[in-house]
């Protein structure tokens, strides 16, 4: 049961499709206060109570314990103790052994929880706008305990809407690094796959394909052709994937720039002029996505490189970033001369540090600029964590207006509750650090109860240098998440897997995924047609087992299976928790791999450099392909079996074209261990 309440006077909802009305009393179990403006919400916790959620942060799958800010941040440095991301993801699960419940506060100003952190006895949530909904979700009646969890997910998703269906070819693997720009790096990275048979289905491009960083232009130097080499690469199974910006550079003479400026499009100041402020390609304007027409008029730009042969892009700077504005540098400027006028002391040079530092992404900035949100006129601060969201709504709907009976693919940076509903998001500007592949592996399940299904983090790392063995471990993890994306900055390391000595244990990896792919595919659309999860912390399926609800390491893949990749350097395996007895599949290439049946409890598995396993749940398979090297090489036909000798389980396999929105040509085919592949 979902219960709405209001305070204040909330925002019109991005992220609720269902319209409950407003219950008039505030919920008995929540200690609600008002101070200032803000409104906070305390709760009693018990020992045992887990609190799962928020969706995209750092820490732990129990986040107990912790504190977080829903703010949605251009956040770099994603270390442990950060407390906002990119997107802000106000869903919470409080497991309880009576009355669970889960929360979701649509608002889309700052939101600061203490889940346990002051006192772990007790969370408290508090918005600062004070003007929000509510909503309150109870299990459905009868829902048995292991499905608790599952379920408050299940209602949320029916709150917020299904999730979004990438085309079948997003399943493939992907390379990308920034600094990519045109039709050279494109075919030669294209040809090192094909030529070393390195399976590939997608390159993105990122800002250097752009005529100086102009959102919908081309480098024409690097990129004289896009149609042309699209199209070339497209005919071996390879996409082009640009990125698009939200900032659009003020430079009278861009299109962009002219349409939105006459039109209106653009954030405004309080003085009515167009909001400025620097990234990539200088000074720019933002696109005032809160307003219908300007949305749209941003949606259908995409359309300008879909007709070049695009079927994808990636979203990003959408929170969105600012490195200064004219003011922000101003004021910067004057506290540095007058720190220069008096004597610098060491502490004088922390606040010269601080002044320059603070010209990112200030609160000033945030605080400068307005949208029209119907009649109202509101401060960006109040709405800041829909600002991303928006954009990517804007990109959806105008491929919908383009192409509206073909799936796209497209990925965000900042998010809300509500963007599932659009497209998927990856993890942002992670580091080459095994402590972010174990992050990796957390913020699955997470994201996957605000409904992305589709995610994953820049495989190997973005910022620093990878090391072989990491890369080698981040690859089989990534075989197992639907976006399969080797992501790395400007001036680290070239992280492509054929520029590292064992390139063929990478290869065998990234073709045990195309093995897997026609199973992943079935059960991510099960996920997303069921409002159901992909990845589920061990404690979703195992509530009473206290040490599968310690798990952090593990996840649960589909209806199936458990994974658990190797998350140090140097080890020769690692230490598995079985909630049940499960077969462990230790795979080295698709053809080359053996199993063991393993009893429920602790163990210690052998894990060469060059093996990864998969765990396969006691009387259930899974189904693996002839593996390929672009997806469109892939079959169920002939696929072989893989898992227990379940005479009475059949396994469900959705199948489509993968490409249209395939109500009717989606169908299950039930897989029966002798290899039945007749159609229901
Ligand atoms: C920031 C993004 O997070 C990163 O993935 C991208 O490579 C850079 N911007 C440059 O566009």
């Amino acid at each position: 049961m979902i219960r709405r309440y209001d305070y204040g006077n909330p925002y019109p909802s991005f992220a609720a499709v269902l319209d409950l009305p407003a219950l008039k009393e505030a919920p008995p179990f929540l200690e609600t206060e008002t101070e200032g403006g803000e409104i906070s919400f305390t709760l009693s916790l018990h020992n045992v109570d887990a609190l799962y959620g928020l969706g995209e942060a750092v820490g732990p799958i129990d986040r107990r314990g912790r504190r977080y800010q829903s703010w949605n941040s251009d956040e770099f440095n994603h270390a442990e103790d950060r407390q906002s991301l990119y997107g802000s993801h106000n869903f919470l699960i409080v497991f309880r052994a009576s009355e669970p419940f889960a929360l979701f506060l649509d608002d889309p100003g700052r939101v600061r929880w203490d889940l346990g952190f002051e006192d772990r006895g007790r969370m408290r949530i508090t918005s600062e706008n004070g003007d929000f909904s509510l909503y309150v979700i109870t299990p459905e009646e009868g829902t048995p305990r292991k499905g608790i969890c599952a379920d408050l997910c299940r209602q949320f998703r029916v709150l917020t809407g299904r999730s979004y269906i990438p085309p079948r070819w997003a399943l493939g693997y992907i390379q990308s690094r920034w600094g990519y720009a045109g039709e050279e790096d494109l075919t030669a990275v294209a040809r090192a796959h094909r030529e070393r048979h390195i399976p590939l289905d997608g390159i993105c491009l990122d800002i250097d394909y752009m005529d100086g960083f102009r959102d919908f232009t081309l480098n024409e130097k690097a990129l004289p052709d896009l149609k042309g080499v699209a199209g070339r690469l497209l005919s071996d199974g390879v996409r082009v994937i640009p990125i698009i910006d939200a900032g659009v550079k003020k430079e009278t003479g861009y299109s962009v720039y002219d349409e939105g400026h006459e039109e209106g499009y653009f954030c405004k100041k309080a003085d009515g002029s167009d909001f400025e402020a620097a990234v990539w390609p200088g000074l720019s304007c933002f696109p005032d996505f809160f307003r219908e027409d300007a949305s749209r008029w941003f949606g259908d730009k995409y359309r300008v490189l879909m007709d070049m042969g695009v079927e994808g892009f990636w979203n990003d700077m959408n929170e969105p970033a600012l490195f200064y504005s004219p003011e922000g540098l101003d004021k910067a400027f004057a506290e540095a001369e007058e720190l220069r006028s008096g004597m610098m002391s060491h502490d004088s040079s922390f606040i010269l540090t601080a002044a320059v530092d603070g010209i990112k992404n200030s609160m000033d900035d945030y605080r400068r600029f307005y949208h029209r949100i119907g009649e109202r006129t509101v401060r960006h601060d109040k709405v800041h964590n829909l600002y991303g969201a928006l954009m990517t709504h804007a990109a959806a709907e105008g491929m919908r207006r383009a192409e509206p009976d073909r799936r796209h693919l497209l990925f965000s940076r900042s998010s809300f509750a509500g963007s599932h509903r659009d497209g998927g998001i990856w993890m942002g500007d992670n580091f080459s650090w095994w402590s972010h592949l174990a992050l990796h592996l957390r913020m699955l399940p997470s994201l996957n109860m605000m409904g992305f299904i589709y995610c994953g983090a820049d495989v190997g790392g973005f910022g620093a240098d990878v090391d072989e063995e990491l890369l080698i471990r981040w690859i089989q993890l990534g075989a197992f998440t639907p976006l399969f994306r080797n992501h790395s900055a400007l001036g680290t390391r070239l992280q492509e897997v054929y520029r590292f000595p064992k390139w063929k244990t990478m290869r065998d990896a990234i073709k045990v995924r195309y093995s897997l792919i026609p199973w992943l595919y079935s059960e991510m659309m099960h996920a997303i047609l069921s409002d159901g999860l992909l990845f589920r912390p061990l404690g979703f399926d195992y509530p009473d087992d206290p040490l599968a609800r310690a798990v952090e390491d593990q996840v649960m893949l589909g209806r199936q299976c458990m994974i658990a990749p190797v998350l140090a350097p140097h080890v020769p395996g690692r230490n598995v928790y079985l909630p049940e007895d499960m077969l462990l599949v230790r795979f080295r290439t698709p053809e080359d791999y053996d199993t063991e049946e393993i009893e429920a409890g602790w163990h210690y598995v052998r894990l060469d450099e060059n093996e990864f396993p998969l765990f396969i749940r006691r009387g259930t398979f899974v189904i693996l392909a002839k593996s390929g090297e672009r997806t469109s090489d892939l079959s169920v036909e002939g696929a072989a079996t893989l898992g227990w000798d379940a005479e009475d389980y059949v396994l469900p396999l959705y199948c489509d074209d993968g490409i249209t929105f395939g109500a009717p040509d989606g169908h299950i085919v039930p897989i029966r261990m002798e290899r039945d592949t007749e159609q229901n």
